[in-house]
């Protein structure tokens, strides 16, 4: 199958260049100003549906809420390692944050590349969270040279919690690394959060490591928690 690759639309002075991935096979083709838009669409950005939810890519128009939920609607940080919550990053900080992660992510540098994220969306179309993946080392610990992939979601609004769009999201994210080539995921969280470790095993994730007592949250102690999924051919369900 051809695989096409989009290089820096709009440095090409009204020039986009696409060309083949196989490197004996190469070939540049120069599409005109006016066909950029089209192109654009048609290979940079994708859209993954399922059931109640949409899994798309990073829009401009995401930024917006992305200051929200940094700034000001913030409940869902009290469940998403709600260690780290500094309150004292200033306002025009946050804003430069939310920018700055909107501007990594608004067009793949290569759309096709496996996605890192993918922004969640109701049936809808109200964007109202995240799937993400991230390297972890033997040791389950972040880490930027990590041979181990984790999952992880957050829906702020918590009108839209409850519905399903958690599970559906983290199936179609799943389904969709499954399919380009990942074999084991894993999902972290801590154990004061029963509603992602309720998610995580109806999914099929089960425990693999637990390090007790080392987070504390208002005042108590909890643990890490990670757990860890095998492929499943489809999990998605019809
Ligand atoms: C965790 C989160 C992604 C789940 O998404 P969601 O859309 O609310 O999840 P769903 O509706 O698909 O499923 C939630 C499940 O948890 C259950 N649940 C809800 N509250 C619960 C609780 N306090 N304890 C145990 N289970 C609970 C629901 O009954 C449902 O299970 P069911 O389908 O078997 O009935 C979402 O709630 C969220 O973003 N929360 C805030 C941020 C967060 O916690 N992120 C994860 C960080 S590790």
């Amino acid at each position: 199958m051809m695989k096409w690759q989009v290089q820096t639309f709009a440095h090409y002075s009204g020039v986009a260049v696409k060309q083949t991935a196989a490197e004996d096979n190469a070939i540049t083709v120069k599409i005109p100003a006016e066909g950029l838009d089209e192109l654009k669409g048609a290979l940079a950005a994708m859209k993954l549906k399922y059931k109640n939810i949409i899994l798309r890519d990073m829009e401009e128009n995401d930024l917006d809420d992305y200051i929200r939920w940094n700034t000001t609607e913030t409940e869902w940080q009290n469940w998403d390692a709600p260690w780290e919550i500094d309150k004292s990053t200033p306002f025009t900080e946050q804003v430069a944050l939310a920018k700055k992660l909107v501007n990594n992510y608004i067009v793949p540098d290569d759309p096709d590349n496996i996605r890192k994220r993918f922004e969640i969306c109701s049936e809808k179309e109200t964007h109202i969270g995240w799937v993400s993946r991230y390297c972890i080392d033997e040791n389950y610990s972040w880490s930027r040279t990590g041979t181990n992939t984790a999952i992880g979601i957050d829906i702020p609004p918590p009108d839209f919690r409850g519905h399903g769009c958690g599970e559906n999201a983290m199936r179609c994210f799943m389904q969709y690394l499954f399919d380009n080539g990942f074999d084991i995921l894993y999902t972290q969280t801590w154990s004061g959060n029963d509603r992602m470790i309720h998610l995580a095993k109806k999914l099929g994730f089960r425990e693999c490591d637990r390090k007790t007592n080392i987070r504390i949250v208002n005042g108590k102690t909890y643990d890490d928690v990670t757990f860890k999924i095998g492929i499943l051919k489809n999990i998605i369900k019809e």
